[in-house]
């Protein structure tokens, strides 16, 4: 089968994308696959790109990013029609021919947020992943809380700041905050990577996250800080008519005193001495096995497909919240999407292998 597979894009997450790219490009079984690597720059254009995963590697020295190459990948525009085809700078229309599965590696808005989905539903294009809706609540923290608290599962104490609260009466939307407990997390509700979180531990440093949290989204959720362990689980959705598969579940480490109070950008892509990812999770049998129901659940609220990573806190009490689903979740193999599945007997070609088939399936 012919596989597209698509990364970069207009979010703050594009070289997250990339990296996740270069991780995909390098174990996607070429006997098995006829790969086209489509970049999307941060400006939207859609370009032929290269598929050399050392360029497309995130390290403290090289940030990617997809290079507009002057040639443009057009999409079909009549439902049923998969072909695609590549118009370059004063050439003629060369045509890339069908593709039979579009593998949309994208984080962040205008890519995991049911925009691009969407686009695919319209001309009945087969792609890896949730569908619009499941997309489309699943990059927004404070819907997905939503849906999970509909369906009765546990999620923890927030508070959304809409832009017109926001900017109609900044002291009423502080005060709304004030009904939770310090820390809290500020959050842009619709970002990734940590991208424009903040943790605050006082009332005095609120106004400033928040506003470094708009600088993403002018929607703001703030979370109470939940005093446990950071606990994930890695979701694929079951083949035919089986239930949704979860892993072993892997904690977060963040080790203290080394500049990250938190588990942040730089100590998610770049600086991997200052978190530690323990899979699987040194956790006792039933907090586990809760931790696997609830993010299956989970997965199930939103009517999830493909992957997805379950976020969960487990309190000292030994409760178990969730806090948020990924329904791209980061895909490099140093990922802990494919790491707890890694641990627990899916390799990271083996998953790649997987994601596509259930989405010819
Ligand atoms: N948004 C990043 C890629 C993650 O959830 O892993
Ligand atoms: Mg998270």
């Amino acid at each position: 089968p012919r596989v597209a597979v698509v990364f970069g894009g207009r979010s703050s997450e594009h070289a997250v994308s990339c990296a996740t790219a270069a991780g995909v490009l390098r174990a996607i079984d070429r006997d098995a696959y006829d790969v086209l690597p489509v970049g999307i720059t941060r400006d939207g254009a859609w370009v032929l790109a290269s598929d050399d995963p050392d360029r497309l590697a995130l390290t403290p020295t090289q940030t990617p990013q997809v290079e507009d190459t002057g040639s443009e990948v057009v999409l079909p525009t009549r439902a049923g029609e998969s072909t695609l085809s590549v118009h370059r700078t004063g050439e003629a229309l060369e045509t890339l021919g069908e593709v039979d599965v579009v593998f949309p590696l994208l984080h962040g808005p205008y890519g995991e947020d049911g925009t691009l989905q969407g686009m695919l539903e319209l001309t009945d294009m087969r792609y890896v992943g949730s569908g619009v809706l499941a997309s489309a609540a699943g990059m927004d923290k404070h819907y997905m809380k939503v849906v999970f608290a509909g369906a009765g599962l546990p999620v923890g104490p927030y508070t959304v700041i809409t832009d017109r609260q926001w900017r109609r009466d900044k002291a009423a939307a502080m005060d709304a905050v004030e009904s939770l407990h310090f820390p809290v997390f500020v959050k842009p509700c619709r970002a990734g990577s940590s991208m424009g979180v903040s943790k605050v531990e006082r009332s005095d440093q609120l106004e400033g996250a928040i506003e470094a949290a708009r600088e993403h989204d002018l929607k703001v959720i703030v979370e109470q800080g939940v005093s446990g362990r950071e606990i994930e689980c890695s979701v694929l959705e079951g083949r035919g008519l089986d239930a949704p598969r979860t892993s072993l579940p892997g904690e977060i480490v963040v080790e203290s005193g080394r500049g990250h109070d938190f588990y942040d950008f730089e100590a998610k892509y770049l600086d991997d001495s200052s978190v530690r990812l323990s899979c699987p999770a040194d956790l006792p049998q039933a907090e586990a096995a809760e931790v696997r129901r609830l993010a299956a659940a989970a997965f199930e609220a939103l009517a999830c497909e493909g992957p997805a990573r379950v976020d969960c806190f487990v309190t000292d009490g030994g409760t178990v919240l969730i806090n948020e689903i990924n329904t791209m979740p980061g895909f490099t193999p140093t990922s802990m999407y494919p790491r707890m599945w890694a641990e627990s007997g899916v390799s990271y070609p083996e998953l790649v292998d997987e994601l596509i088939q259930l989405a010819l399936e």
